[in-house]
């Protein structure tokens, strides 16, 4: 067991393949915390050739004795954190005992979805190409202080109506000619909280307990840097802080509780819903990539959009983060492609650009500065070691390493947990060794 509480979060866009790093990594912690987003994520893990794909219950569930947290960052749809729970049970995998929910966390109230959609559809041309799950609205709530917490579905019925009946008020203004009643809405919630007690705590008490009693935590992130509402590509971003500053105010840790963050970046980028993507790919090669890394939402299942490796990124992610080591994933993709391409830099309208820009007119008309380098034949596929890969692959990933400023502490060369290269010497050997 180590004792460093490492964070696990996405350095790109999402969907780099952090269910499978938080799982093969949660041996190693008798805890781990999700500390933002709702249902929208998606993880996606494969156990003996099974497929499971969690998405509000953090991925460490997948092994027996290990603590998972949803912290007050998270946004919670009852629904749908009991269908994964029923899920979980019908595939043998107990939750009792094992799974806290934030007493403050938000819930998404069960008319947050179709104010997404309608939202969405009010955006016309610009719409962000959310999950419709809820997502934006629940946030919106939360910010606006008319949100509903874990808690207010346990205490006083009386202050839980007042609250739900100036909820719906409100939304009953923002979507036209519409009277929802507010009591079936209570008497819903009130059944939510019901089902949740067994689960609810203080969860920055139980994880300050959990680490001064020597035991280590991981934190665990959704969606990804680059869809961070400060840092990401806003507006199209998720609502949230991906980014490891949610750490602390999602959760109720303090900083130094965080002794490590690993970045978990694709050998290649991709990105679902709208907004820029600076080396973004058609043709040809686009669908090989997708087809070959599966590059389908776990949640919605629709297709990624897909570009070579970007620098100017993982850069920026390493910084926002302070990066120890990144978690290099799908490099298998990359077999057999006769060249491979890094964007190490933008050519803009207005010069060259190194880093990640804040004005998205910048980043659209952003033409990227590549690097080619050769491809290789021999696959790297299921290797374990970094000798095992092609000269061409290694030249790669150090390249890669060199211009993104940071070493890959792991490589994933394949979607089951032993496909796997953990670098010698870097952190993420450290942290696991102990
Ligand atoms: P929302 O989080 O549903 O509001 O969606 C906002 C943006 O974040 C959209 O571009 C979504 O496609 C993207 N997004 C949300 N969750 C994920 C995820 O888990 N992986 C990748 N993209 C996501």
């Amino acid at each position: 067991m180590v004792r460093t509480n490492i964070a696990v979060l996405g350095a790109q866009w999402g969907d780099e393949g952090k269910g499978k790093i938080v799982d093969m990594l949660t041996p190693h912690f008798s805890t781990v915390a999700r500390y933002q987003g709702g249902h929208n994520a998606g993880h996606t893990v494969y156990v003996d050739g099974r497929k499971f794909v969690l998405h509000l219950i953090p991925s460490g569930i997948l092994h027996p004795g290990v603590t998972c947290i949803i912290g007050n960052g998270v946004v919670v749809d009852p629904e749908a954190l009991f269908k994964e729970v029923d899920e979980l049970a019908r595939l043998g995998t107990s939750v009792d005992g094992r799974l806290l929910v934030s007493e403050k966390a938000h819930v998404i109230l069960p008319y947050h979805r179709e104010l997404d959609v309608l939202s969405e559809a009010r955006r016309g041309e610009r719409k962000i190409g959310t999950t419709s799950r809820g997502i934006g609205p629940a946030y919106e709530d939360k910010v606006g202080r008319r949100g509903i917490r874990v808690c207010d579905l346990l205490g006083d019925r009386e202050a839980l109506a007042t609250e739900v009946r100036e909820n719906v008020s409100a939304r009953n203004r923002i979507i036209k000619d519409s009277t929802l009643d507010w009591r079936p809405v209570f008497d819903q919630l009130v059944g939510h909280g019901e089902r949740m007690k067994p689960w609810v705590a203080d969860v920055s008490l139980v994880l300050h307990q959990t680490m001064a009693a020597g035991k280590s935590v991981m934190f665990e992130g959704a969606q990804a840097t680059l869809l961070d509402i400060d840092h990401g590509t806003y507006p199209f971003v998720t609502s949230s802080n991906a980014s490891v500053g949610g750490i602390c105010t999602g959760l109720g840790v303090a900083p130094k509780a965080i002794g490590g963050v690993l970045g978990v970046a694709k050998a290649y980028t991709t990105r679902v819903g709208e907004g820029p993507l600076p080396t973004e790919l058609t043709g040809e090669l686009a669908d090989r990539l997708r087809e070959t890394g599966q590059e389908y939402g776990s949640s919605t299942g629709r297709p990624r959009r897909c570009g070579w490796y970007d620098a100017v990124v993982v850069r920026y992610s390493a910084r926002i983060n302070g990066l120890d080591a990144i978690a290099l994933t799908k490099l298998d993709v990359l077999d057999g492609l006769p060249e491979v391409r890094i964007c190490t830099g933008y050519q803009t309208p207005w010069g060259q650009v190194t880093e990640f820009p804040a004005d998205l007119r910048v980043l659209a008309a952003a033409e990227p500065i590549y690097e080619t380098l050769p491809g290789w034949t021999r696959p790297t596929k299921g290797a374990t070691r970094i000798d095992e890969l092609p000269a061409e692959a290694r030249r790669y990933v150090a390249r890669l390493e060199e211009v993104s400023g940071v070493a890959c502490g792991l490589i994933s060369t394949g979607s089951d947990r032993n496909e796997t290269i953990i670098t010698p010497g870097a952190a993420v050997e450290r942290w696991t060794s102990a």
